[in-house]
């Protein structure tokens, strides 16, 4: 299995002081048994779920080519999110989160009716998040314009800062290099009130890696995986050029909307340079 910089899983949840990263090919439910208990600070995460393609048959050829053949570049597989599944899958979550810190899990609006109700048996669920895409997408029935994140603890912890809102508007990535390549600023988000730098950030459904640029512009180390090997070199080249030179080739402009405010995404540990990178007013792409 590839590793960044032969980087083994203990150097980077034993690293608080220089920030590193290690992606990992594996199941998410294999790759969170293999870590130790309370080993990381937060997850934050956009599982490939199987519902609502499945049940609704959106994927039927209009939105993403026909997504179940299995050389279809724009598609990946599916986790099978079954209850039972799910609930494995939270429990580990739980298990390898330490005490009194955050998770963010992101949903389509199926599988939160159909698997939300769940992370309340493993977490204290806090609040419900709306991602504005801004662009509008295909839909069934109606447009789609919005994806949603469930809010939870494991214990209790305040956000650091109280000026976040719960709708968070950052233009959907199109045209992607990834498939359902999600905003940096979006994980930056799911990160602002809940990360200090020199803390382990999770993401077990890696995909592109935008979850790991966002934890390394946070000081953060960053810790994930996914199934899909094309996956794991696409977000190991990319956090890689990313340390090198401060340039992000997946996502080379900042995903905001014109006027509106994003101070609160601005970090006080991280530094005005950064902070600048975050709120899009540092080097653009050359
Ligand atoms: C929605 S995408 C994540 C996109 C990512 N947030 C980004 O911004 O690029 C979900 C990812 O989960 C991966 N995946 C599917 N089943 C998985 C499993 N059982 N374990 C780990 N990863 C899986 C897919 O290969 C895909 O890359």
């Amino acid at each position: 299995m590839p590793e960044a910089d032969g980087a083994t899983e203990d150097s980077v949840l034993g690293s608080r002081h220089c920030p590193t990263f290690s992606v990992v090919r594996s199941d998410c439910l294999v790759f969170l048994a293999g870590l130790p208990d309370q080993s990381v600070d937060v997850i934050v995460t956009d599982p490939a779920y199987s519902g609502m393609n499945r049940h609704l048959m959106f994927g039927n050829g209009r939105i993403v080519g026909d997504y179940q053949s299995a050389d279809n570049q724009k598609w990946f597989a599916e986790f099978h999110d079954d209850p039972a599944t799910y609930r494995r899958f939270l429990e580990q979550c739980r298990r390898v989160l330490r005490n009194d810190r955050h998770l963010y899990l992101m949903f389509d609006s199926y599988s939160l009716l159909s698997l939300g109700a769940l992370v309340r048996d493993c977490f204290d669920v806090k609040n419900v998040i709306v991602w504005d895409k801004v662009n509008l997408g295909m839909g069934h029935y109606f447009r789609r314009r919005h994806e949603l994140i469930v809010f939870a603890t494991k214990g209790r912890r305040k956000i650091a800062r109280r000026d976040i809102p719960d709708i968070w508007r950052f233009p959907r990535i199109h045209p992607a290099r990834y498939p359902t390549q999600k905003p940096v600023e979006l994980f930056e988000a799911m990160l602002a009130g809940s990360v200090e730098p020199g803390d382990v950030v999770c993401d077990p459904f890696v995909g592109s890696g935008s979850s790991g640029v966002a934890a390394l512009r946070r000081g953060c180390s960053f810790i994930g995986c996914d199934l899909s090997e094309r996956a794991v070199e696409f977000s190991l080249a990319r956090l890689e050029e990313f340390r090198a030179t401060g340039r992000d080739p997946a996502q080379p402009r900042a995903a905001r909307v014109e006027g509106e405010s994003y101070g609160w995404l601005a970090s006080a540990g991280v530094g005005a340079r950064a902070n600048a990178a975050i709120l899009g007013v540092g080097p653009k792409e050359s």
